[in-house]
């Protein structure tokens, strides 16, 4: 079976690759670097000839409000068109757990905004809700750094390895559409503010994490369930003390 991965270079993307072509699937990695722009259509009818599904892992460069909206929606929209036109019977979206719920976030209403145009194109879909990576830990810690000092709600979240959710999203894509969406969670909870210190802590970054319960999250307020997936979720096998000793040592 042919799939092509839209963002098939990147973090996620790259993982999926991998495993679909251990699983002996054609799977053709499509982004800027391998010649296929969504945002220009660049390559893209060429890519997607005789796929029977597409994967979207891609992501936009900037997450400033105007431009990650404008990302998604022109991305989403050139993707299913092409999809439309080339056949493609099954198009997957990652996407985030608790989107709907992010509303003040710009990012998140980047992917609201992408997943409404999913839900309304005539292509068969699933949609795969991931909570946050662990190899995203740095990437919150950033955005919610003010002055050096790091501020983030006790709140819980549940994350998992980028692994397991390209594990979750390979199964998704060899499976039938589901038109729907299906969530996917690591294996425990943490409080965000004591996850992001632990995960500082580890790679020696001496930024002080202060918790603060009105810090907000790329932009929005988060509640104490906000960033949980409700029951039915699938879970990950990774812990993350596991995931750590893991990274750890391919950086020594
Ligand atoms: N971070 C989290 O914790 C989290 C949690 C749940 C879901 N997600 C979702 O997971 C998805 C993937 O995230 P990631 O961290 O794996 O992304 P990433 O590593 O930043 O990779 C982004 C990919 O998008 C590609 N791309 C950028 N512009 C493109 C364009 N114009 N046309 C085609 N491809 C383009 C990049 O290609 P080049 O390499 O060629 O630039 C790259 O392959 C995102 O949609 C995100 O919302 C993230």
């Amino acid at each position: 079976m042919k799939l092509v991965i839209i963002g098939g270079t990147g973090l996620i993307g790259s993982k999926l690759v991998g495993k679909l072509r251990e699983h002996g699937h054609q799977a053709v990695p499509a982004s800027p670097d391998t010649g296929v722009n969504t945002l220009t259509g660049q390559g893209l009818a060429e890519a997607l000839a005789g796929a029977a599904v597409v994967v979207d892992v891609s992501n936009s460069p900037s997450f400033e409000a105007a431009a990650v909206l404008s990302f998604f929606e022109t991305s989403t929209r050139n993707l299913l068109a092409a999809e439309a036109a080339a056949g493609v019977g099954h198009h997957v979206a990652l996407s985030v757990v608790g989107t709907e719920r992010l509303t003040e976030s710009g990012y998140f209403r980047a992917k609201i905004a992408q997943e409404s145009l999913i839900r309304s194109s005539s292509v068969p879909y699933s949609i795969v809700h991931a909570t946050q990576f662990f190899e995203f830990i740095k990437s919150i810690a950033d955005a919610a750094t003010v002055g050096g000092t790091v501020r983030l709600a006790p709140v819980l979240i549940q994350p998992m390895a980028a692994d397991d959710v390209a594990k979750a999203v390979e199964r998704v894509a060899v499976g039938s559409p589901l038109n729907g969406t299906v969530e996917v969670a690591g294996p425990q909870q943490f409080r965000l503010d004591e996850l992001i210190r632990e995960g500082l802590r580890a790679r020696h970054d001496a930024r002080e994490v202060v918790s603060d319960p009105e810090a907000r999250y790329f932009g929005a307020k988060l509640a104490e369930r906000t960033l949980l997936p409700g029951d039915g979720a699938r879970i990950g096998e990774t812990r993350f003390e596991a995931w750590l000793d893991q990274a750890l040592v391919a950086t020594r």
